[in-house]
């Protein structure tokens, strides 16, 4: 569907209208992001899109997995009103060349691990709130900068669209559902627990009235160390806000990790809030 249809499409559907912005290869996690939007709307629409621009050079665009009549089936099933699966020409026709850059909250973790990955998702995303007008727009805890990115674009550029954040769905092993879990061998998909074993050793260090963020940190790099299969990138207590990492905790933290399991990367994140009532 090109442009002028999809947005025919979306004047048509009446009442308030939520998005739910996916590269496909649905799972349970882009699932519970539809269904909640389809309580809190009258309307539903998921785009399904692998976004070149926001993949580097030698990164895994080209064997992203891809599933459209499944997602579609899916989707389907779920009772979502409008999806949106358009090839790349259609969101960068050739003569394209207007990028959405958002300054400091990108300078760290993925940001600063995946250059340009960043410019990729808040291009891709401003585009989708154009097109798209939703009310509101579902995203996952599991993509916690992108999610302080997005909501930094929103409010930068006055779309007047409601961020709704969504906890993240794992497996009963505590595994983050990924779409990436895919290219995991059954001893890695073995391995790759230990990203949420290290987040919950620091949340129980945490609970246990840890302050010092370096002891945090070094408690998952513990946990981390344990598994020979699993080479971290990056191990962080940052500021849940500013996302600048922390010497102490005070008023909350995220606790983040990006683990190389094999040829495969993962990250996942605790987000541990601060007391209620403190500001
Ligand atoms: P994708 O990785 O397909 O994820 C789509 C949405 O599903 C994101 O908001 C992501 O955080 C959420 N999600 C993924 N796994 C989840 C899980 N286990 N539990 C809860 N939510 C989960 O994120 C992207 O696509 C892209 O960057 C996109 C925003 C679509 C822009 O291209």
């Amino acid at each position: 569907m090109v442009i002028p249809d999809l947005r025919r499409a979306r004047a048509s559907l009446h009442g308030t209208f939520g998005l739910v912005p996916t590269m496909g290869a649905l799972h349970e996690g882009h699932l519970s992001l539809v269904r909640r939007a389809r309580a809190e709307c009258d309307s539903v629409g998921v785009s399904i899109f692998v976004n070149p621009a926001q993949f580097g050079t030698g990164e895994d665009l080209d064997r992203y997995p891809r599933d459209l009549d499944r997602d579609l089936m899916a989707l389907q099933a779920l009772g979502v009103d409008l999806v949106w699966a358009p090839p790349p020409q259609v969101v960068y026709p050739r003569a394209f060349q207007t990028w959405v850059t958002v300054e400091e909250v990108t300078g760290g973790l993925e940001g600063e691990r995946r250059p340009g990955h960043f410019r990729g998702v808040a291009t891709v995303v401003a585009k989708l709130f154009n097109v798209f007008t939703p009310d509101r727009a579902y995203f996952g805890q599991k993509d916690a900068q992108q999610v302080t990115v997005i909501r930094r674009m929103a409010q930068d550029l006055d779309f007047p669209v409601e961020i709704v954040v969504c906890p993240t769905v794992r497996a009963p092993d505590g595994i983050a559902l990924s779409s990436r879990n895919s290219y995991l061998s059954p001893r890695e998909r073995e391995a790759a627990t230990v990203l949420f074993r290290a987040l919950s050793a620091a949340r129980t260090g945490y609970e246990g009235g840890q302050r010092d963020a370096s002891a945090l940190r070094a408690a998952m790099k513990a946990i981390l160390d344990t598994e020979p299969l699993a080479h971290a990138e990056y191990i962080s207590a940052s500021d849940p806000e500013t996302l600048s990492e922390l010497d102490r905790v005070d008023d909350g933290v995220l606790l983040s990790l990006a683990v190389r399991i094999g040829g495969t990367r993962l990250i996942d994140n605790f987000l541990i809030q601060g007391k209620p009532g403190t500001d």
